[in-house]
């Protein structure tokens, strides 16, 4: 039973199923769960391995993510985001080869490409394919609205993660992102959720639940710091006020063709090339 009502949908940002599990224990439900190659590089039994420097096969990782994706699918009914190994040099053809892959995985795998140019490209086609997908690493509004424009006639709703923390990290105020993000798609067919993602504390949290961020995705450490605070929800006194650079809001059209767009940002490229340098880590 929930014990708590709320419009956002709260998902698990990690790779192990037990916080899955005692989340679902202490809030009551869990609606979806975010993973990544970073977080699997941090799930306690690949931690294990590599620190008795028992790394994995190429094979043998992909077997293991399957396997806590498919652990976490008995816990939650709601979207698994799963995400597709990218480096700079990464093709939208080999991304959307591993999305076919990894959406067989489980029945509510959510595919994450990165927003980049082949990312992009790769989610355009994805969407025709019927395959759900959540675009990972946005930290601009225009990287925003190229999601919209490139998935246009998707099926399932598209997720767009705008990743506050490490907006924090450089001093800029990362939930008005997610603030301008669901102001500008207000003009647009509702086709992409924003997802809160790189949630570092219970403020983020509560503002994105105040702005009526459709998805929030919360780390475990977080979600415990919330049911120690018996799930406060922000009322009318709550004012989210970081000492920050604000983000201004931009006007942005959303009907242009994607590929006008320009997706670049250097924390994309920062974000990407973490992912992928994880994921090898992972690696013999
Ligand atoms: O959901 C995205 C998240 O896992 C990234 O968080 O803390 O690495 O910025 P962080």
């Amino acid at each position: 039973m929930s014990k708590i009502n709320l419009s956002s949908k709260i998902f698990v940002d990690g790779a192990d199923p037990e916080e899955t599990r005692e989340t679902k224990r202490l809030l009551g439900f869990v609606d979806g769960q975010t993973t990544n190659p970073t977080l699997v590089s941090k799930n306690p039994a690949a931690r294990e391995r590599i620190e008795k420097r028992e790394k994995f096969t190429r094979e043998e990782i992909y077997h293991f993510y399957k396997e806590v994706v498919n652990k976490i699918a008995k816990i939650t009914q709601g979207p698994i985001s799963v995400e597709v190994y990218a480096d700079s040099e990464t093709k939208a053809e080999q991304m959307l080869e591993e999305a076919r892959e990894m959406q067989n995985w489980i029945d509510n795998a959510y595919i994450k490409f990165p927003i980049t140019k082949e990312g992009l490209k790769a989610a355009h086609f994805a969407v025709k394919e019927g395959i759900p997908i959540n675009m990972t690493l946005c930290f601009s509004q225009e990287q925003a609205a190229a999601v919209y424009a490139a998935t246009l006639g998707a099926k399932k709703p598209i997720f767009v993660s705008p990743f506050v923390g490490r907006l924090d990290d450089r001093g800029e105020n990362g939930m008005e992102l997610v603030f301008n993000i669901i102001r500008m798609y207000q003009i647009g067919d509702g086709h992409v959720l924003p997802l809160t993602a790189s949630v570092r504390n219970l403020e983020h949290l509560l503002y994105a639940i105040q702005i009526g961020s459709p998805l929030i995705t919360v780390p475990f450490k977080v979600i415990k710091e919330w049911a120690e605070n018996g799930f406060v929800l922000p009322d009318e006194k709550f004012n989210y006020q970081p000492n920050l650079k604000p983000i201004d809001y931009k006007e942005i059209a959303l009907d242009k063709n994607w590929q006008d767009y320009d997706p670049s940002h250097d924390l994309t490229d920062i974000g990407v090339e973490k992912f992928s340098r994880d994921w090898k880590n992972l690696i013999r």
